[in-house]
């Protein structure tokens, strides 16, 4: 019985995915004449919204433009260009060695305070159904729209339903419909998600949710002189970091006497683009040991720069993200941008950065994989506000950690934005002209050994010119680097692409 029953449900299913075909052929034919009518729709919805800057972004950007594209136009709005060339430390008159007149307009910079607001950016675009898409990551406009787009623009009560019942069964994606279509390299029901976070370990993509209101995402770096790539992160990541914490010492990692060359910088206007978003952190002083163990040294940068910083940060919430990195380490924009949106990944967080040296051109093998975010709550439940135990690996077993971990009610796992074949960011090692290396040969600490700024032959601008010419290292070895191609994808930050011609020493070996 049920055998002679089966066949005849299966035909009532045929009839009814038949009719389904044709509903959906009727839609789309109506669609096609209903083009324009929707434009204006939108562009009305979006005026009575007063979202101009959404109107902007609807009508300028071509259909299938490439993500990367659309970052560049974010950046635009930061983007005020400076005519700062390339800041060759030795060269520099006039640098102060101290911080200026307290009493001054620049005076108490190392002791200001910065009081984090809410980013009021409408990331996310409501539809006329209701769903929440973000902007950047859907196609707001596209011809070969699947049929969930095409519900979403009509808004139509009866697509809607079509919609929920073809795709009853096949998507557990919750309770409301899928209503957004991604732009390539976006992905999710929000078109949030970035690949490289889609394609990362993250163990919990599946309770991924947008966040009503953004978290404020503070990025602290050590600075010593290298300016070409802080301009490249500020352009990466100034629209998604609300705060810089950049720290300068008067002491080299080795002990010596430094002049400010960042605060010189700061002052005369080099980065008055990102000024708003940025607090000065001053080291006057060396650690007891620093001289002897350079790695005393190195972690203290980091520890100070921490605590100092965010003890002049107010109103930061447990939800905020902290990321700190080396200069010469830059995340893409995407990865920080998902964290600031979203809810339902764990932590801490490392990045996988792709790997080069003395430019962008010698490109190592792998990546550079990390830790460097976590929330605030974490970064002072566990890590007591010091940034150095973060880099390191052992979180699970900070004392604070199992304690945190029962308050957040998940299990947390560290995970990596990007995978060994999707860079999440960028890692320039020794990425200067041959007088930054030099410079940073000579400032180096006193633990990494052995101490190439030690050996007169190795401080040699034409024997360091070799080394770049030739991905060579100091200890006479020569990287054995595949060629790339300036093509290639995450090839290099942004904002140095844009500007080949100033930064073409990063790009291609100035030595060939
Ligand atoms: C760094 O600045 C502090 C405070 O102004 C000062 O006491 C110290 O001597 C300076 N160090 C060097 C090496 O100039
Ligand atoms: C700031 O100072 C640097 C180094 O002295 C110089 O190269 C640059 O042109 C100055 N920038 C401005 C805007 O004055
Ligand atoms: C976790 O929290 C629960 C309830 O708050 C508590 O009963 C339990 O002892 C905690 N476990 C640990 C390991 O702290």
């Amino acid at each position: 019985m049920t055998r002679c029953y089966l066949p005849g449900r299966t035909k009532m299913r045929w009839l009814k995915a038949f009719i389904l075909c044709l509903l959906a052929l009727c839609v789309l034919l109506l669609l096609h004449h209903y083009k324009v009518l929707y434009h204006r729709l939108m562009v009305r919805e979006l005026k009575a919204s007063g979202n101009f800057k959404a109107l902007r972004f609807l009508w300028t950007l071509p259909t299938g433009t490439h993500f990367l594209e659309t970052g560049e136009s974010h950046q635009d709005q930061v983007n005020m260009e400076t005519d700062w060339g390339d800041q060759q430390p030795d060269e520099a008159n006039g640098i102060p060695r101290t911080l200026p007149d307290p009493e001054g307009p620049s005076g108490e910079l190392h002791k200001r305070s910065f009081r984090l607001g809410d980013d009021p950016t409408p990331y996310f675009v409501r539809t006329k159904s209701g769903a929440s898409c973000f902007r950047e990551g859907t196609k707001m406009d596209s011809p070969q729209l699947g049929d969930r787009g095409h519900e979403a623009r009509m808004g139509g009560r009866k697509t809607l339903h079509a919609h929920q019942e073809e795709t009853k069964g096949r998507s557990d994606l919750g309770k409301r419909p899928v209503q957004c279509v991604c732009r390539p390299g976006w992905h999710g029901p929000n078109c949030g998600i970035p690949t490289m976070v889609q394609h990362s370990n993250l163990p919990t993509k599946g309770r991924l949710v947008p966040r009503k209101v953004p978290r404020r995402v503070v990025n602290a770096i050590n600075i010593n002189h290298e300016f070409d790539l802080l301009h490249a992160r500020f352009h990466e990541l100034a629209d998604v970091v609300d705060l810089f914490l950049v720290c300068e010492s008067n002491f080299t990692a080795y002990g010596g006497a430094k002049p400010l060359h960042f605060l010189h910088l700061l002052l005369n206007g080099t980065y008055n683009y990102v000024r708003h978003k940025l607090l000065y952190v001053f080291l006057d002083h060396f650690p007891q040991g620093g001289q002897q163990n350079g790695w005393i040294a190195d972690d203290y940068l980091r520890t100070f720069l921490t605590q100092n910083g965010m003890s002049r940060v107010k109103g930061a919430r447990p939800d905020d993200v902290f990321l700190i990195d080396d200069a010469d380490e830059i995340p893409a924009r995407e990865g920080v941008l998902f964290l600031k949106l979203y809810d339902g990944w764990t932590e801490p967080v490392s990045v996988h950065m792709r790997k080069s040296l003395y430019g962008f051109f010698w490109k190592q093998p792998g990546t550079l994989d990390i830790l460097s975010a976590c929330t605030v709550a974490m970064l002072f439940s566990v890590y007591k506000g010091d940034g150095i135990s973060l880099r390191r690996r052992e979180y699970y077993n900070m004392p604070g950690f199992r304690t945190y971990e029962n308050r957040t009610g998940q299990m947390l796992l560290k995970w990596s934005i990007g995978s060994p074949v999707h860079y999440a960011g960028w890692h320039c090692s020794w990425c200067f002209r041959p007088d930054g290396i030099y410079y940073k040969l000579v400032s180096a600490q006193n633990g990494d050994f052995p101490r190439w700024g030690d050996y007169a032959e190795k401080r040699d601008l034409n024997y360091i010119k070799k080394l770049i010419q030739t991905g060579g290292w100091f200890d006479g070895t020569v990287g054995m680097y595949p060629s790339t191609d300036l093509k290639e994808p995450m090839f290099a930050p942004k904002y140095i692409l844009k500007n080949f011609q100033r930064y073409k020493y990063l790009l291609q070996n100035p030595y060939f």
